[in-house]
């Protein structure tokens, strides 16, 4: 069989020409002349989404003594449930998110270390920190994080190893997440770009479990989670400086 050549007398640029063109033809040749009708995949689409099951449930509670110790007993009728679904989405999330800030940091020191990566402001309340220290902090309070929501949710006598149907759905959603940052084809900005969406989905997932935890009248839990938001809100500004200062760099570094 003979094989394809791309013609090794050729530029690259004129290679790239070629490939573009072959694009366009093939679009001209093959793509449909009228709108792709979608009626009978949409339909089973929603025989599928009426007939499916939940994703799993919530466990119960697992003692009875910690129903009564904690006033779990005053939740009920008001949607317990929710309030422990979403501590267990959040936990897996703030655990998910301490191996990101591992990950990010075995990258970073890499690229520093190679002195691919131009100098970065870290927070001006940091008090000194340089940036691998920032982002061991940023990984510690995300461990934090998820050990405080342990606590809470054992608390509630729910079980804090259980995985919940939010968090179940919550780690399908962010898989990529992981997958980017520990690519080692990615850059460190794309790196931060990646973390820049955990970070806002962190931000906006504090907000609502204060939210639930404030309906629900656990005032303390109130006040735990109104903290990490705070810290949250410093984790997005951090990421999101790094990667406005990365992408906009006037020298070309591996890491941007
Ligand atoms: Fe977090
Ligand atoms: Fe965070």
């Amino acid at each position: 069989m003979q094989a394809t050549t791309t013609g090794d007398n050729r530029t690259g640029a004129a290679t790239a020409e070629d490939g573009v063109r072959a694009m366009l033809e093939a679009n001209a040749r093959w793509a449909p002349g009228e709108p792709v009708d979608t009626t009978l995949a949409d339909a089973d689409r929603s025989l599928y989404i009426l007939d499916s099951e939940a994703v799993g449930s919530i466990p119960p509670p697992v003692t009875v003594q910690g129903m009564l110790k904690t006033g779990f007993d005053k939740l009920i009728g008001e949607r317990p449930e929710v309030l422990l679904d979403k501590l267990g989405e959040r936990l897996a999330f703030e655990r998910s998110g301490t191996r990101l800030y591992d990950a990010l940091m075995c990258k970073y020191d890499t690229l520093a270390e190679e002195g691919e990566v131009p100098p970065l402001a870290v927070p001006l309340d940091a008090g000194g920190e340089d940036v691998p220290s920032t982002l061991q902090r940023i990984r510690n309070e995300e461990h934090q994080h998820f050990q405080m929501l342990t606590e809470a949710v054992r608390a509630l006598g729910g079980d804090p190893t259980a995985q919940t149907p939010c968090a179940d759905v919550g780690a399908t959603a962010s898989m990529g997440i992981l997958q980017v940052v520990t690519d080692p084809r990615t850059t460190l900005a794309q790196s931060l770009n990646a973390l820049l969406m955990a970070e806002l989905a962190d931000n906006a997932g504090w907000e609502l479990l204060i939210a639930l935890a404030d309906e629900a009248g656990e005032d303390d839990l109130v006040q735990q989670f109104q903290r990490a938001l705070a810290e949250e809100q410093e984790h997005l500004v951090t990421i999101k400086s790094w990667l406005t200062a990365l992408v906009s760099s006037p020298t070309p570094t591996a890491a941007a």
